[in-house]
């Protein structure tokens, strides 16, 4: 097989396999971890493997079990060392990554518990330097490493080399970023909660393993993969470090590649067909980059940028920028439900029904405000019916302090009877017992989705939706599980599509489409599709637009937007009087800088920047503005592409 890059590839410094899903990718990631352990069995040697965790490797984790369950795949030969754990917690605690690959794959397999290896994170401070040096030493004892799993972080990091991670660093102990603790909060039921240090695999150990596999899933990915991918050499980015090895590749799913240039800019890798969402794509760069507005776009500014082609093929500048000023112009809406009695030919919603069903999923409670709260509270004040259905209780992210906050108003207010007392005496003992972050008790559990309900319809009601029509279908999934160890199946598509069936929607808005497939919103995702694949034969089905708005992980520029709705000041603070009544999500951290990073404030910035991007592009300039895509299998699709 010739291995040399494609012409699509040449900006490209890691060799980079792109598929269509997660779930294919892992097929061919596993098949290859397979035939690596069989030939070595066959040669009677042990096949070594560096281990990763976090919600990337997890569905490839599932794939190995399925080939030792299905296909005979034995681990009996194989010899595991993991890139990293927290410092300070025991290898039984449910945080530590020596719990999670039990619980993710070890316990699944019939692996030696001594051939096993993670990192000590409760060896004392004095002891830490030898025993990482012990540690590098066992995996020279074992041969080295043969295939090291990768993830990586927002910040870059790879194990838990964050920024500033020297190219030839060794397994250490290390500070986590401040990002990074974010990111692991969920887990642990708040920032402060998160260990401040780990025990990490140096780059330069992680460089000495002789084939590497960087995994990646999800739109948040998409940029920090590109600089390490196409980016320089920098210790600002420490995955940039794996352009050094002549035996590494990436396997990524579309999504996280988006921003790579041959999917971002594919007129600078090669010859491309001009379909009209290239040529949107390929001006609204074009402007972008040049910082000026469509309409001053001149030939010169196409011909220096590689855009004489599309040229042309397209006819005349002016033509070409009046037509792309139009499409995004024509984005723009402050009628997401149609505007009754007036020309729909070149709006994204038609005008009848004039008052339209609408209905909108959202994975966890916050969601959907986050994405359209501005929206849902304009549709509401233009009347349509709107109903939001929260899939999950949202009960896992409340932590312990929200809680108890509760059970103390409870008790002020005397709860009547003598039982309801006892058992909100047994809770708050609960909470005092157990670490923040240990597993709650089923009866915790829902008293932690009460709050979440509780701050929920604060929310609707702020944004005037009938409470009557604010579901919570509790879904099953999510009340089984725990982050990362959820598993889904008919019952969870099932609730969905009865929703969707009793309202008969004229509008459905999802999310999730790019996000990691394991987090609550990829999960959501996946089955509000199957949902609306066995509602296709509906006769409602035909009429009903089904729309995507977007998330916190990454702003969408103009060219990827099919409806924009524009809020004023006003409508912002409405937005973000919503947002903060969501009270259990906030930062437990007083007021540091932080706080900027909160999803109330990152959303506000998002909504904010999208209206600036469309104000450079020489369109209206407005205060903030709520993205939407139309999803392929909608009614609206061909309308609008
Ligand atoms: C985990 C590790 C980290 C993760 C990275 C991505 O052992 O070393 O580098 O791979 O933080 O995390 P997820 O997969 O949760 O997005």
């Amino acid at each position: 097989m010739d291995n040399s890059p494609t012409e699509a590839e040449q900006y490209e410094r890691i060799r980079t396999r792109v598929f269509r899903s997660s779930d294919e990718a892992v097929r061919v990631v596993a098949a290859s971890i397979a035939r690596l352990i069989r030939e070595r069995q066959e040669e009677g040697r042990n096949a070594v493997l560096g281990l990763a965790t976090g919600s990337t490797p997890l569905k490839l984790y599932r794939e190995l079990i399925r080939l030792h369950r299905e296909e005979g795949l034995s681990f009996r030969s194989v010899v595991t060392f993991n890139l990293d754990e927290y410092y300070g917690l025991p290898p039984q605690h449910p945080e530590s990554y020596r719990q999670f690959m039990e619980v993710q794959l070890f316990k699944h397999v019939d692996i030696p518990t001594a051939n096993i290896h993670v990192p000590d994170g409760m060896v004392s401070r004095l002891g830490v330097f030898e025993c990482c040096l012990a540690y590098e030493r066992k995996i020279g004892d074992a041969g080295g490493v043969d295939v090291q799993l990768l993830g990586i972080g927002r910040t870059g990091h790879i194990g838990f080399n964050e920024p500033g991670s020297a190219i030839e660093s060794r397994t250490r102990m290390v500070a986590l970023d401040r990002l990074t603790r974010r990111d692991a909060a969920r887990d642990f039921r708040g920032e402060a909660n998160v260990p401040e240090y780990a025990i990490t695999m140096g780059v330069g150990t992680i460089l000495q393993a002789r084939e590497l596999t960087l995994l990646a899933w999800g739109e948040s990915k998409a940029s920090i993969l590109r600089a390490a991918i196409e980016g320089p050499q920098t210790d600002t980015v420490p995955a940039s470090f794996l352009q050094r090895h002549s035996n590494c590749r990436c396997y990524i799913d579309e999504a996280a590649a988006s921003e790579l240039t041959r999917f971002r800019s594919p007129w600078k890798v090669g010859p491309v067909k001009w379909a009209p969402l290239t040529v949107r794509k390929a001006v609204v760069s074009l402007a972008s980059d040049l910082k000026k507005a469509v309409l001053r776009l001149r030939d010169e500014d196409y011909a220096e940028n590689g855009l004489a082609p599309l040229l042309v093929e397209t006819g005349s500048t002016y033509s070409l920028n009046i037509r792309i000023f139009n499409e995004l112009q024509h984005t723009i809406t402050g009628w997401p439900g149609g505007k009754p009695n007036a020309d729909d030919t070149n709006r994204p919603v038609p005008a009848e029904p004039p008052i339209k069903r609408v209905l909108v999923f959202s994975p966890e409670p916050l969601d959907a405000e986050i994405g359209m709260a501005g929206t849902l509270h304009r549709l509401v004040r233009q009347r349509h019916e709107v109903s939001l259905a929260y899939l999950t209780s949202g009960s896992l992210s409340v932590p312990d302090a929200e809680a108890r906050m509760a059970f103390s108003l409870l008790h002020e207010l005397g709860v009547s009877q003598p039982d309801s007392l006892a058992r909100l005496g047994a809770l708050a003992e609960e909470t005092e017992k157990k670490a923040p972050f240990d597993e709650d008790s089923p009866e915790l559990r829902r008293f932690k989705g009460l709050i979440r309900k509780a701050e929920a319809r604060a929310s609707c009601q702020i944004l005037g939706l009938n409470l009557e029509r604010v579901r919570f279908l509790d879904l099953a999934f999510y009340e089984q599980g725990r982050y990362r160890q959820f598993r889904w199946g008919p019952d969870d598509v099932k609730s969905i599509a009865a929703l969707i069936c009793l309202v008969q929607p004229h509008q459905i808005y999802l999310t999730g489409a790019g996000a990691d497939p394991s987090s609550i919103a990829g999960i959501a995702f996946q089955l509000g599709s199957a949902a609306l694949r066995t509602c296709t034969s509906e006769p409602w089905f035909p009429n009903c637009q089904i729309w995507f708005y977007a998330s916190n992980e990454r702003p969408w520029p103009p060219h990827e937007i099919d409806m924009a709705v524009p809020l004023s000041p006003a409508e912002l603070a409405i937005k973000l009087d919503c947002l903060y009544h969501h009270r259990s999500q906030r930062s437990q951290t007083p007021f540091t800088e932080t706080q900027a990073g909160e999803g109330w404030q990152q959303a506000e910035q998002i909504n904010r920047e999208t209206a600036q991007h469309y104000d450079r592009l020489g369109l209206a300039e407005y205060e903030a503005i709520e993205s939407f895509r139309v999803h392929k299998e909608s009614a609206v699709h061909t309308r609008l592409r």
